[in-house]
């Protein structure tokens, strides 16, 4: 079977890029050769590529951030930072869910991993009847649910997660990535997330240092590779 994670979040702006990209270099650090994906990318501009969720990814897998790097890993790419099918719609098209899955399928192999990392939260409207959640269940990947530490994420995680059970699509772990000013400890939003979620590990990413490379500095997310 192939090996791959798709990474999808409880929200925009959770930590799924920062989580894609260090389980991208721990890969790497494991000499494990590895693919990433960002088919769908809102909000990109050409001149900051570096920085976008697709430059980090490559970068975090080691890939020079090129043109034609970034429009491999990222097919479907717009200008405004709205929800997919609306930002599709300002250009006068819409996305067609087919190929986003057969890029997917495309990408998956026995000879590599392949880190899939989504667009918004688990019901980001992809098209105007499709929704990322509808995407994940296609292509039957486990999923790894990052969420945030704010005030309000536990519910939007448990909500996340119910929909992700409900369709059956498999979760690897669930990912509480710190928010800024968190209003309680990181361990206790993750130990009220895990007893409500008994069978699935949860896995808490402190706050980081906004270097360079933030992604280096996580560990402890290679279980998620495993299996
Ligand atoms: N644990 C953390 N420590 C430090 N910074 C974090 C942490 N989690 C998230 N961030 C920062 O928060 C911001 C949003 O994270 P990220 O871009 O990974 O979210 P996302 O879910 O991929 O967002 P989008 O929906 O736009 O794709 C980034 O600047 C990221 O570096
Ligand atoms: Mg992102």
């Amino acid at each position: 079977v192939s090996q791959g994670l798709f990474i999808t979040g409880a929200g925009t702006e959770v930590g799924k890029t920062l989580i894609a990209c260090a389980l991208a270099h721990h890969l790497r650090r494991a000499e494990r050769p590895v693919k990433v994906l960002k088919p769908i990318i809102s909000g990109f501009d050409p001149d900051l590529a570096e920085e976008s969720d697709t430059g980090l990814l490559l970068r975090a897998a080691g890939v020079k951030v090129t043109k034609a790097a970034i429009a491999e890993a990222s097919p479907w790419r717009y200008a405004d930072a709205i929800s997919p099918n609306m930002a599709a719609a300002r250009t006068g098209t819409s996305i067609d869910m087919d190929a986003v899955l057969e890029q997917c399928r495309a990408a998956l192999s026995d000879d590599h991993f392949t880190l899939i990392e989504g667009v918004g939260g688990v019901m980001a409207p992809v098209t105007d009847e499709i929704t990322v959640l509808d995407w994940m269940a296609a292509l039957g990947l486990p999923a790894v649910l990052v969420g945030g530490s704010y005030l309000g994420a536990i519910s939007h995680t448990l909500t996340a997660a119910a929909v992700l059970i409900e369709r059956a699509v498999p979760i690897r772990a669930v990912v509480v990535s710190e928010s800024l000013d968190p209003p309680v400890p990181l361990a206790q939003t993750a130990t009220t997330i895990a007893g409500f979620l008994p069978h699935l590990p949860v896995i808490a990413v402190p706050r980081i240092a906004p270097i360079d490379r933030p992604w280096e500095a996580i560990d402890g997310l290679g279980e998620l590779l495993e299996g």
